[in-house]
């Protein structure tokens, strides 16, 4: 209905100019360090970031993860990062498909493959919707726009700060387990900054899920968005948690070591540039994601803007292979690293 695109446009006004990355708030990346290689012996052109994603050939280890759809605004932001997704390799993410589930006429906004036409393209709804939806309405989402796969988002704590917000959270894995036999290995659940631990991705990995993206603590803030635009009480609760999360590092250190090797790993929250990209990496992530700053950037600079920005991160991230003297993100796997402070803390007792 109208009050979905509303709220969404809502959340981008926010997004796009608000207070929505508490500075309080840590992904802990700054206590990982990497370690410098002063003669690393190889030619910078001898990175190879390539990975697969969703049955396709990723140049390098980015996915733009999942923000909009809905409204005019929204598709052009969608458009613009899916050309950059598609002329630099990466993975792409379109935002919840909510509002197209709900009128159809609003599927162009969410439609990017006459832009790019190859990139690895990822739908996206919420696990409460899904159960609404259903198996066969989720893939009726995927295929309306021609997606590789399929994003299932998890965000409780956005729900219960928002007033017309979901607070019954029985029948989750049900739900998961049912997409994921769909699905198989197409399909993606994310959180959307709070953060999935050790114990919920063995749960999902158990139940055949191959792809999680950790989505931690560090980065924008749902709960906090939803905060400034609560009154009351509400507010009031949503100050109190717009710090609450697992902080990404955490996050994806312990779900590596929780899983091993058998499911694919995306970092996101937080992560801002490519030296932090190359540390997520070496925590185990198989693919480093990114939302607000790239969101941001084509908000303020238009694609041009956008692209600007994500050259820098991908020139740092590169520059982080050759400064460790890695070929590749095995090689950087098994460079020593250090782990400091509060990082260590949260590695102890997860
Ligand atoms: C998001 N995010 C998000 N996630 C999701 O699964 N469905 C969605 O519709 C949205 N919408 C959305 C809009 C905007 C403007 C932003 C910035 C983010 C969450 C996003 O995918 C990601 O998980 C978090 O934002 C953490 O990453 P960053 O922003 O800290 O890099």
């Amino acid at each position: 209905d109208e009050t979905t695109a509303r709220r969404k446009d809502a959340h981008l006004d926010l997004c796009a100019t608000g207070d929505v990355e508490p500075a309080q708030n840590s992904t802990l990346l700054e206590h990982v360090h990497l370690i410098h290689c002063a003669m690393p012996e190889m030619a910078a052109d001898e990175v190879d970031l390539s990975t697969p994603f969703m049955g396709k050939a990723l140049r390098a280890p980015l996915l733009v993860t999942g923000m909009t759809g809905g409204t005019e605004r929204a598709g052009v932001v969608n458009r613009d990062l899916a050309l950059l997704a598609e002329r630099h390799g990466l993975a792409f993410g379109v935002g919840s498909q909510r509002a197209m589930a709900e009128d159809t006429s609003r599927t162009a906004s969410y439609a990017v493959r006459d832009v790019a036409p190859t990139v690895a393209l990822v739908g996206n709804i919420g696990l409460y919707q899904a159960v609404g939806l259903g198996v066969d309405g989720v893939r009726r989402l995927a295929d309306a726009i021609g997606a590789d796969g399929m994003a299932l988002h998890l965000n409780a704590g956005q729900e219960l700060t928002q007033p017309e917000g979901d607070r019954d959270f029985r029948g989750g894995y049900q739900v998961v387990e049912a997409l994921a036999r769909a699905f198989g290995d197409r399909l993606l659940v994310k959180e959307t900054g709070c953060g999935i631990g050790p114990d919920v991705a063995r749960r999902l990995v158990e139940l055949g899920v191959r792809n999680v993206d950790v989505s931690g603590l560090g980065g924008t803030s749902w709960v906090r968005v939803e905060q400034l635009r609560a009154h009351g009480s509400q507010a009031q609760v949503g100050a109190e948690f717009s710090g609450w999360g697992i902080p990404t590092a955490a996050a994806i250190a312990s779900v590596r070591k929780a899983v091993g090797p058998q499911a694919r790993l995306v970092a996101s929250g937080g992560v801002r540039g490519g030296l932090e990209c190359a540390k997520v990496l070496a925590l185990g992530a198989d693919l480093a994601g990114m939302a607000l700053p790239l969101f941001r950037a084509q908000q303020q600079g238009g694609l041009a803007g956008a692209e600007d920005a994500l050259k820098v991160i991908l020139t740092a991230l590169r520059q982080a292979l050759v400064l460790t003297g890695s070929r590749n993100v095995a090689e950087l796997r098994q460079r020593p690293r250090v782990v400091s402070g509060a990082l260590k803390d949260w590695l102890a007792a997860l």
